[in-house]
């Protein structure tokens, strides 16, 4: 299966990175950075990384949009600390940035490759993906799938009250994306907050004895502080590699098709993602919701994944 990746690394967006460049089911086509839980020049830098702790800089990373359609950024250092992939000392990539614009990548890597065999994968503010659609129309009917990770119905928001950091980010560009009619998997905090990183799932990656599952422990080790406290669980969420487990086991998660709107106006509940669960409006459904997840197979999946790089 063919994915591009937009991404805005922070730590559990590197760990989704490594766990589709482990994956011999997934060709990752390339790798787009948006601004999100960092600047672009942060998140562009963090996603080279990755590879390159991957061992595959032959992957291509674009850098995308430095801000929201139109707001103003809100990023994350609170969460992932001031680089983005506090936890371990990383030294810059030494692999370059692709040349051109993420959007234009996206936008030209769907006109070339076969209508529909293109999926994508956002992890981060949905900026790349809206303005990609803005831009040029025509690719809605060639994307085969968006599955992103972002909104929230049952555990409300983890920025403000009422919405998830994704969305709320930038909420035009997750209206346009939710009303564009594609193919939709949504991966909300009810899904991810089930998958969180105990003591022993993080040990368990420790102890491949490989570099990438010391790097992966320091990171999680050192992001799952704030969630810790925050909501007195025994770990944090894995959000992001939530979404490529989703491609490549689909049979660990359960969800429903159910409409899903983008509150994107009210300053109360901006960027609120209003789930029809219980399906008491009459709008049609446009995104398959996840609701649970089997964290146990999960975390064998992405371990066991994990000891290959
Ligand atoms: C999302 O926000 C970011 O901080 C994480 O990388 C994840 O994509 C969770 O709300
Ligand atoms: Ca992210």
């Amino acid at each position: 299966m063919k994915i591009i990746i937009d991404t805005d690394p922070g730590q559990d967006d590197a760990v989704a990175i490594l766990l589709a460049l482990a994956s011999p089911e997934l060709n990752v086509l390339g790798i787009t950075a948006v601004a999100g839980n960092v600047p672009l020049d942060l998140t562009a830098r963090n996603a080279r990384i990755v590879c390159e702790l991957a061992g595959r800089k032959d992957v291509p990373v674009f850098a995308g949009c430095e801000r929201p359609l139109t707001r103003d950024l809100v990023t994350a250092e609170h969460v992932h600390g001031k680089t983005g992939l506090d936890g371990v000392e990383l030294r810059d990539p030494k692999m370059p940035l692709a040349d051109g614009h993420a959007v234009d990548f996206i936008v030209d890597t769907l006109c070339r490759e076969p209508p529909g065999s293109v999926t994508l994968c956002p992890l981060g503010p949905l900026t790349n993906i809206a303005t990609a659609l803005r831009r040029a129309p025509d690719i809605t009917s060639r994307i085969a799938r968006i599955v992103l990770m972002g909104g929230a119905y049952f555990e409300v928001g983890n920025i403000t009250p009422a919405a998830e950091f994704n969305i709320y980010v930038d909420p035009e560009a997750a209206k346009a994306v939710f009303a564009a009619g594609i193919p939709l998997t949504v991966v909300p905090l009810d899904c991810t907050h089930k998958a969180l990183t105990t003591r022993a799932r993080n040990d368990a990656i420790r102890g491949l004895g490989n570099r990438v599952g010391d790097v992966v422990a320091a990171w999680t080790g050192f992001f799952e502080r704030f969630d810790k406290e925050k909501y007195g669980s025994e770990g944090a969420p894995l959000h992001d590699p939530l979404v490529i487990a989703w491609l490549l086991r689909p049979d660990l998660f359960t969800g429903r098709e159910i409409n899903v709107e983008i509150e994107a106006d009210s300053d109360l509940t901006r960027g609120m993602t209003v789930a029809d669960w219980w399906g008491v409006t009459d709008r049609e459904p446009n995104a398959l919701f996840l609701g649970d997840v089997d964290a146990d197979g999960f975390f064998a999946m992405l371990t066991e994944r994990l000891a290959r790089l």
